[in-house]
């Protein structure tokens, strides 16, 4: 049996704020499956007992006892809770003084929960005896783990041996705090604070440190992790990752089949498979209704699922909106984010009722009313890592208009004319009017009675399970393991 302890800040359906929690949510249960050397794996994910998750989940939860770490001067409760779910054992961090919290993050003391929760981590696979062969860190949030395991391994034979993976799923976030971090929470010697190490400009930066402490570190599509090699999307870390790209891999996400599949979905009221669409036209109509839109199966329907946030591309969308409503067709949008974003789609929706209806929430259902209803997808992101909502677009046969960047070049393959090969519709620049350009061209192919149910095809048929990337970081696991 090869043991991983996976470590993440959030993981779905227990807390969830992005993408992140979605991979911590089902990448764990497709390496499960699958085997290393012939001996099967076993997946832990060890995350914060976060004060949201649900009681019926926290009712489930078996008490496994507590230990302590040190932060600075003062000593904290380490609780530990698990709980099995699709297959997958669960560890909860219980500490009320960090995560009874209204907010996962940005409550100020962001470094003093993470560095805790790291720590926590390492004690409490002490505490239950668990020694893993690879512990796979995401984010900045878990990336102290990397950066005291690498000092605990030189003082407690309990923690040698253990390699170490560390996954970025947004080089944006970084965790870059004051240096003081440095002896009194992460207690570490100041030889940690170097520019080879920790040290960014005046600073402690902790994502840093998960890329040079980590003996391997993937980022979540080829494009995205070529990118960051190169100083538009590598955030001022570009050069301490082409100093570590021997060690970078680039694994695209996958989503999960069995939650996203238009076919069994119990957020649909019909459902429908690649070889009979007729239903998917029925939700549109469901939807239509719903929303308050006029009914039409004809009138293409556009949406957007997305935190309403800059990297999202939405300020191209602002820039063509007045345009693109102009055009008879009905745009969604269903998200939470900047005021500036949800106040702008508000406002429109109040100008062109008819048009726009504005779901200034989030409801896991009705996104999924939406995936299924919709024709197309939008996202023009300025960078995306990888992007998830473009694949859950794809497997309900909603066709995905992106820019051609990160995750979103590599899971998109823009329609052909002549071959008829293709997903979607992709534009280059950061451009609105590019935007707009590719949206029309797509709209054209809207209207045609071939080519685009041959689209809605190929796009269901695209493989975005985990089936194959799930591999890929077993491959690795594998080859550290080779490794003395
Ligand atoms: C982050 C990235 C997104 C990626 C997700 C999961 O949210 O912004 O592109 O899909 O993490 O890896």
């Amino acid at each position: 049996m090869i043991n991983v302890v996976f470590v993440a800040s959030e993981a779905a359906p227990f807390a969830k704020t992005g993408g992140l929690a979605d991979v911590a949510g089902s990448l764990p249960k497709a390496l499960n499956q699958g085997t290393i050397d012939g001996q099967p794996v076993n997946v832990k994910v060890f995350m914060p007992l976060h004060v949201k998750i649900s009681p019926s989940f926290r009712d489930q939860m078996t008490y496994l006892g507590f230990t302590t770490v040190n932060m600075g001067w003062r000593t904290q409760y380490v609780g530990l809770l698990t709980l099995r779910y699709d297959g997958v054992d669960y560890y909860f961090i219980d500490n009320e003084f960090y995560f009874k919290r209204h907010a996962l993050y940005g409550d100020g003391d962001d470094a003093e929960r993470y560095i805790y929760f790291s720590k926590a981590v390492l004690a409490a696979l002490k505490m239950i005896e668990l020694k893993p062969e690879i512990i796979h860190t995401n984010d900045w949030h878990a990336a102290s783990v990397n950066v005291l395991l690498d000092y605990y391994r030189k003082h407690d034979p309990f923690y040698q041996g253990i390699k170490t993976v560390f996954t970025i799923h947004n080089l944006r976030y970084q965790g870059v705090f004051d240096p003081y971090i440095m002896g009194d929470l992460l207690n570490l010697p100041y030889e940690y604070y170097h520019e080879e190490r920790l040290k960014f400009y005046e600073n402690i930066n902790i994502l840093k440190g998960g890329i040079v402490f980590s003996d391997h570190i993937t980022t979540v599509s080829k494009s995205y992790a070529h990118e960051i090699t190169y100083p538009y999307f590598g955030e001022n870390l570009d050069g301490i990752i082409n100093k570590y790209s021997h060690k970078l891999t680039g694994i695209v996400n996958g989503i999960d089949y069995d939650v996203y599949d238009p076919e069994t979905d119990s957020n649909l009221p019909v459902h429908y498979t690649v070889t009979d669409l007729s239903n998917k036209k029925i939700i549109k109509k469901q939807v239509q209704e719903r929303f308050g839109l006029p009914v039409n199966p004809d009138v293409p329907m556009l949406s957007i699922i997305s935190r309403l946030a800059d990297m999202k591309g939405l300020d191209l969308v602002q820039h063509i909106l007045d345009e693109l409503l102009t055009l008879d067709v009905q745009l969604v949008v269903l998200g939470t984010g900047e005021k500036r974003y949800e106040d702008l789609f508000k406002h429109y929706q109040y100008m062109h009722p008819n048009k726009l209806s504005a779901r200034i929430f989030f409801d896991q259902h009705e996104s999924h009313l939406i995936y299924a209803a919709s024709d197309l997808f939008l996202m023009p992101s300025l960078f995306e890592p990888c992007g998830l909502s473009q694949l859950i677009a794809l497997r309900y046969g909603t066709i995905p208009v992106v820019r051609q960047i990160g995750g979103l070049k590599d899971t998109v393959i823009p329609y052909n004319k002549y071959t008829g090969e293709g997903t979607g519709f992709g534009f280059m620049n950061y451009n609105a009017h590019e935007l707009l350009f590719t949206i029309k061209e797509a709209l054209e192919y809207f209207k045609d009675p071939v080519a685009w149910p041959k689209l809605m095809t190929q796009a269901m048929q695209a493989d975005h399970s985990w089936e194959t990337s799930s591999k890929e970081y077993l491959s690795i696991y594998a080859s550290l393991l080779r490794k003395a």
